[in-house]
């Protein structure tokens, strides 16, 4: 199972929205896909028609030791999610007393590895949560998702430099990719935006980017992934896109990592393949450009 975390320390830049319909492109594109709602609003729940007050969420499995597949729920679009309600702002208080507060996810999500080809942590904009802590000590990849406005430069750069400073701090080695969002293409604004983005940022940022789309706000008001309401989309489209980018990191350099690989079951699968001249610790270490 690959892990990738989305994630962002600003609020409403687009998050909970790629999680879902990323999801639901990876899965249509026959991927067996985990979402994991890590944030206590519940928006990837409440987006994907479930709700978190219904049954066992993941505050029970953070904090109660309950086995994640005790939480797992269906969703539309063949995903399955593993629900938040307000609750998991518990975590919060009390996870300092745990012995490995940051790697609690880590451990649970080990158990459904084999049930998975992907699983898509929607982290809370808070970077200086614990819960988002365990999202980066769980994945191989990170997804900052920068919203196309104003300064967003800056803020992905700001963002960039925080979450690779987090990632050294824990010790988490895991790809930092960037995914525009919220793109009109229409304004001189946005064209020249993604021009510097791509220019600062280079390999390290995804081809796709996401098109603004009145449609994605109605999937999420619908509960379902964009390409169940309208396969035929500009949104579909862009997320389909965006699957198959996923789908090949790691395979650039013509590696291929095996599930096991990314996710590290030294018992099961031999050690990850490592690409001629990369670091040790194989191709998803850290790699920022600074
Ligand atoms: N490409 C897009 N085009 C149009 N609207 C979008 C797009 N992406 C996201 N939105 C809308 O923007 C709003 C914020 O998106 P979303 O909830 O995904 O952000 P978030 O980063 O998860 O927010 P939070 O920080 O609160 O968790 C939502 O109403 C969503 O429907
Ligand atoms: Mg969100």
């Amino acid at each position: 199972m690959r892990v990738l975390s989305l994630v962002n320390q600003k609020g409403g830049c687009g998050k909970t929205t790629a999680a879902i319909n990323l999801g639901g492109a990876l899965t249509a594109q026959g991927e067996r896909c985990l979402i994991v709602d890590l944030d206590p609003q519940a928006h990837a729940t409440l987006g994907l028609g479930c709700d978190g007050d219904a049954g066992p969420t993941l505050r029970d499995v953070l904090l109660d030791d309950l086995s994640p597949r005790r939480a797992l729920v269906e969703a539309p679009g063949d995903l399955v999610l593993l629900p938040a309600s307000a609750e998991l702002a518990e975590f919060e208080e009390v996870s300092e007393r745990q012995l490995h507060p940051t790697q609690v996810l880590r451990e649970a999500l080990r158990e459904v590895a084999n049930d998975f080809d992907y699983a898509l942590l929607d982290c809370p904009a808070r970077a200086d949560s614990i819960l988002t802590a365990n999202a980066l000590a769980a994945s191989s990849v990170c997804l900052l998702v920068v919203e196309a406005g104003a300064f967003a430069l800056q803020g992905a750069v700001r963002a960039l430099r925080l979450f690779d400073a987090m990632g050294e701090r824990q010790d988490s080695r895991f790809d930092l990719r960037i995914l525009g969002t919220m793109f009109d293409r229409r304004t001189r604004f946005a064209r020249e935006l993604l021009v510097a983005l791509q220019a600062r940022f280079g390999e390290s940022m995804f081809d796709t980017v996401i098109r603004q789309s009145v449609r994605l706000r109605e999937a999420a008001a619908h509960g379902v992934p964009v390409n169940v309401l309208d396969r035929g989309s500009r949104a579909a489209s862009d997320f389909q896109a965006l699957a198959g980018e996923v789908r090949s990191i790691g395979l650039e350099e013509g590696v291929e990592l095996s599930a096991e690989a990314a996710y590290e079951v030294p018992h099961e699968t031999p050690a990850p393949l490592t690409p001629p001249g990369s670091p040790a610790g194989g191709p998803w270490s850290v790699g920022v450009p600074r």
